[in-house]
């Protein structure tokens, strides 16, 4: 099977690193996840099956990998990762962290501090923490939450398992695994090419090419195909539907497809199979509020796999990027084929559950572009909890100004309507106000109703939003005139 017209060398296997040793798969269904991978291929029972749609973390396995040369850890959800997710990288689980009989170190101080009782949870959130013990230093209170947001523990209780960390992890890394890494990191450079890979036949196949060349041809071939990227939507209808998928076609070996650059009016572009936790310095760079917005963006399991172009790809109403992004002025860039095309991220959106996305087009970049001094920029995300939650509603303005006079503004919300949407009759009332005279704003506010008609379901009473996308608006504009600092649930959260 080859991709292209001038064919090059084609892998029929996915290779990765798993307890020291390469593994190659050559037969397995392009639906396969990692968790049924280990729990009824390899009788791995360690790893646990919780909700199975990556909300609480009982499956969570780290996967180690080269990234700009340096190896890193991360937490994943095993239950919606695709089996043939793990091309390239090195698999970790409970069952590797015993060495020498030894518990690992993370492993002792959770007995010590009585961090598990039924124990369901503890091996996902050892797993989580296992990720922080290989992060960068200090691991500090905030932090240790910020990486057990997507691990649900029903009994114990966080206090103990974070006195457990923070101990495990006050000094440098020194388990089996530090003392490897060497080894390791030049293991998984070892297995790096640059072969498309094709496991199956025409009808039934997990493939995963390696450029972006690769990648156009085969999806014009197999335009019926289902593009995987991070797989954090992909997984559920898996999991939860119960969809057969015959055609998969992952993103995640594209070279440079993941990239972080320019565009050629200064905009960021941030390449499709960016994860959205590479992501967040980028963005954070044009406004701490993007920060804030990531860091509620699921959880750690979540954003290590979940990218910018699955976000924006999936066309979904209550997705968080588009909304942030529609205010920046951001646009989508498409590739079908040679062809590569960008339009206003607003225009993408056509009606639920339908973009401007052709056959066989794939989500090359989105590009975010920066602030000029004299724009400035709120984005707030509302839901029922901090963490891991799906925002109830989501707005973000970008006001343009002369001096204290408001030039002109974009306002894009979700979960208002049935698509991530631009409040234009808000935007127009606001233009020509005047920040030292709060009367002359307030028509935008009421404005915001004749643009959207939201719906009530259960995150949110359509009453309940539209009051709230309200008194948003208001806050933005009472932060952007300085007559109220900003205040976002996080700054409480990293205070702690
Ligand atoms: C527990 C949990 C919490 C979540 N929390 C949030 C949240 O807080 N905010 C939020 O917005 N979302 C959230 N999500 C939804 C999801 O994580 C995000 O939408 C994520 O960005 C999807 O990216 P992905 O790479 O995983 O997409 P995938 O699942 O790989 O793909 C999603 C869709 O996009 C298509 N696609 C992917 N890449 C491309 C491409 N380059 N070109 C064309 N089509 C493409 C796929 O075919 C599919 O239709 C959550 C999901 C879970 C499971
Ligand atoms: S089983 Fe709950 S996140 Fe995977
Ligand atoms: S110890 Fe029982 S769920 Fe955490």
């Amino acid at each position: 099977m080859s991709f292209k017209a001038r064919p090059k060398a084609v892998r029929d296997a996915v290779r990765f690193r798993f307890r020291g040793a390469d593994v190659a798969l050559r037969q397995f269904l392009p639906r396969a996840t990692v968790l049924d991978w280990l729990r009824e291929d390899v009788g791995a029972k360690g790893t646990k099956e919780g909700c199975a749609e990556g909300d609480c973390g009982a499956c969570t396995v780290v996967l180690a990998r080269l990234k700009a040369g340096r190896l890193t850890h991360e937490p994943f959800n095993a239950c919606i990762l695709l089996l043939g997710q793990l091309d390239g990288a090195e698999l970790i689980t409970i069952e590797d962290l015993v060495s020498g009989g030894e518990l690992h170190p993370l492993q002792q101080a959770m007995v010590e501090a009585h961090a598990s009782q039924c124990g369901f949870c503890t091996p996902g959130i050892v797993m989580s923490l296992f990720a922080a013990y290989h992060s960068e230093r200090p691991v500090t209170y905030a932090g240790l939450c910020d990486q057990l947001a997507g691990n649900l523990c029903r009994c114990t209780g966080y206090r103990p398992i974070i006195a457990a960390a923070l101990e495990a992890c006050a000094g440098e890394p020194a388990d089996r695994f530090a003392a490897t890494s060497e080894e390791r990191a030049a293991a998984l450079a070892a297995l790096a090419d640059d072969s498309d890979v094709f496991v199956g036949d025409e009808a039934v196949f997990f493939a995963a090419p390696a450029s972006l060349d690769s990648l156009a041809a085969l999806y014009a071939r197999f335009p019926d195909a289902t593009l995987v990227s991070g797989a954090t939507d992909v997984g559920l209808w898996i999991t939860k539907q119960l969809r057969d998928l015959k055609r998969v076609i992952w993103l995640g070996r594209v070279a440079g497809l993941d990239a972080v650059g320019e565009s050629a009016d200064g905009a960021v572009s941030l390449g499709a199979t960016l994860s959205l936790e590479d992501a967040t310095p980028s963005l954070g760079a044009i406004h701490p509020d993007l920060t804030e917005l990531l860091r509620r963006f699921g959880s750690k399991q979540v954003r290590a796999s979940g990218t910018v172009g699955g976000n924006i790809a999936n066309g979904s109403p209550i997705g968080d990027l588009a909304p942030a992004l529609i205010a920046l002025g951001g646009r989508v860039v498409l590739r079908k084929g040679e062809r590569t095309r960008a339009l206003p991220l607003e225009d993408f959106f056509i009606a639920y559950g339908k973009q401007d996305r052709g056959p066989g087009e794939f989500v090359l970049a989105v590009e975010a572009p920066r602030l000029a001094p004299h724009q400035r920029y709120c984005a707030f995300k509302v839901s029922k909890r901090f963490d891991e939650d799906i925002s109830a509603v989501m707005l973000a303005v970008r006001v343009d100004l002369d001096g204290r006079r408001v030039l002109g503004a974009r306002i894009a919300c979700g979960g208002m309507a049935a698509t991530p949407k631009r409040a234009e009759n808000a935007e127009r009332a606001l233009a020509g106000a005047n920040l030292d005279q709060p009367a002359s704003w307030r028509a935008a506010r009421a404005a915001l109703s004749q643009d959207f008609t939201p719906l009530t379901d259960m995150r949110a009473t359509a009453a309940y939003r539209s009051a709230v996308a309200a008194n948003i608006l208001e806050k933005a504009l009472v932060e952007v005139s300085g007559a109220g600092a900003p205040t976002r649930i996080g700054m409480l959260h990293a205070a702690e």
